[in-house]
């Protein structure tokens, strides 16, 4: 697996002890930036990795910003994209489980290092549950965004 990795100057805090997480399980990825603390906006970073994912040369894509809102709405804007922001484990499996979310969202300002990590692990370790209704949901979701986004 490869996963696409950026934050903003509010992200950057709790992106940099995630990498060490993938780094601990031997997962690859690529951190696009920003690589230090001057102020930078979101929305590119989101749209960055969003087309990373989406084009399918990275199959998953971990974003950071202050809230984590900010960049998964960025990231939401790419045709393809279902990006979550996650406060709470259960909610981190769910939507993988059941959303089949491509982009996991972390908020540096909501969220502290610990329980980011047991985050990002829960949802590293969830497979969506394939078939049945979550597959049609999730197909019914594909199809909304083939009709409204170019
Ligand atoms: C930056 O101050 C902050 O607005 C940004 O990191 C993010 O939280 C936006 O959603």
């Amino acid at each position: 697996m490869k996963i696409a990795v950026a934050s903003d100057h509010a992200g950057i805090d709790l992106k940099l002890p995630m990498l060490e997480v993938l780094k601990e399980r031997g997962i690859e990825f690529t951190d696009f930036g920003t690589h230090d603390h001057n102020s930078t906006d979101y929305p590119s970073w989101g749209e960055l990795v969003g087309k990373k994912v989406a084009s399918g040369e990275y199959e998953k894509g971990l974003l950071f910003c202050g809230t984590g809102i900010g960049i998964s709405l960025a990231a939401n804007s790419v045709k393809g994209i279902r990006a979550v922001v996650c406060s709470d484990v259960f909610s981190a499996k769910m939507s993988r489980e059941h959303n089949n979310c491509n982009i996991l969202s972390l908020g540096a300002r909501v969220v502290g290092v610990g329980l980011a990590a047991e985050i990002l692990n829960a949802w590293l370790d969830t497979d969506f549950e394939d078939g049945g209704r979550h597959q049609r949901r999730v197909d019914m979701l594909i199809d909304i965004q083939d009709e409204n986004m170019k």
